[in-house]
């Protein structure tokens, strides 16, 4: 077997087409551990290009944030210097302003609604719209609703977010709603999150369940309130420059993979949904699970602003209608 060791397959198609037998590799980076929702999307999307090319193509997982955060990822994408990419939308509203309407606290219900949204006519055209800008919308995947932990005391209402210092995405809207809900939002890559909760530089951070327990933030965590302030979704994204060098049939199995790297995630987002809040306890967290988030969701309202001042409400309102 000829197996090229690049991180582009741009670069692993040229040298290819003058060796037909060559195996062509992917690489695919994101930001969690190999075992984590994600990385399970990732073996997931591996294994299904190797069975749809008949084991003409392979690929590894670059987990971690070994590859960077998720900003520079996607940049990478853009400049074909990335494959394949799996990110949350937190940082992609900033390439692709229409996707920061998925990241407003409080919109989506529960998970079948946010599925019915990212599997219909939204969710397609928010892909149309990620391929408009230097980048190929491969399929949404999933990260789950977002929780507040932190190492200071249990959060039960708003005002116990007073003065928190929160690691918040780089997103404006999550910024804002943070700001809002009384918290001092602080941005910054994922990368660099597990150092600063070690090192008191930010008391907490907000995730779902699959991210605090892939990262064990329980050694660096005491309190999870299942606040779910927002559904936060994962997109399956590829390099325009590398998807473009491939014929018709090659791009579907692209397309192909990334739908069963989607299916894989969710079916893990599932399982931690229910084994997950055990896992936390067993690790020593306390979890408050009985939250009224009406006072939340008041306090967050303004967050809207951000998006609908400048793209109107007509999106948020269909995704509200998506039943
Ligand atoms: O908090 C984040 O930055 C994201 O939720 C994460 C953990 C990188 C997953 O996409």
């Amino acid at each position: 077997m000829t197996y090229y060791t690049m991180t582009g397959i741009a670069g692993a198609l040229i040298v290819a087409a003058g060796f037909a037998s060559a195996q062509q590799s992917i690489v695919i980076g994101h930001t969690l551990s190999a075992d984590s929702h994600y990385g399970i999307g990732a073996d997931a999307f591996i294994a299904k290009l190797e069975e749809l090319s008949g084991g003409e193509w392979t690929g590894e997982q670059a987990p971690a944030g070994q590859l960077g955060g998720e900003r520079d990822m996607i940049e990478g994408l853009q400049i074909g210097s990335l494959d394949v990419v799996i990110t949350s939308t937190g940082p992609l509203g900033n390439f692709v302003p229409e996707v920061y309407a998925l990241d407003l606290p409080f919109l989506f219900r529960d998970y079948d609604h946010a599925r019915a949204v990212l599997d219909g006519e939204v969710g397609e055209e928010l892909l149309g719209k990620i391929n408009e800008n230097q980048l190929v919308g491969l399929a949404w995947s999933e990260n789950g609703f977002r929780h507040v932990t932190n190492s200071q005391r249990p959060v039960n209402t708003p005002e116990d977010l007073n003065g928190l210092k929160l690691r918040t995405m780089e997103n404006r809207v999550h910024m804002e709603a943070f700001s809002q809900m009384g918290a001092a939002p602080t941005p910054m890559a994922f990368p660099e999150l597990f150092t600063a909760l070690q090192q008191g530089v930010v008391d907490g951070q907000e995730n779902p369940v699959t991210v605090i327990t892939a990262s064990k933030f329980w050694e660096v965590q005491d309190h999870v309130s299942l606040t779910g302030h927002v559904y936060s979704p994962a997109a399956v994204l590829a390099s325009p420059i590398v998807l473009d060098a491939l014929t018709e049939e090659q791009q579907g199995w692209f397309y192909e993979a990334a739908a069963a790297a989607a299916e894989a995630t969710r079916a893990e987002v599932n399982r931690l949904e229910d084994a997950g809040v055990a896992l936390l306890r067993e690790n020593g967290m306390e979890v408050v699970t009985d939250i009224d988030k009406a006072p939340f969701a008041e306090l967050a309202q303004p967050a809207y602003a951000v998006y609908t001042d400048q793209y109107g409400t007509e999106l948020v309102e269909r995704i509200q209608a998506v039943q």
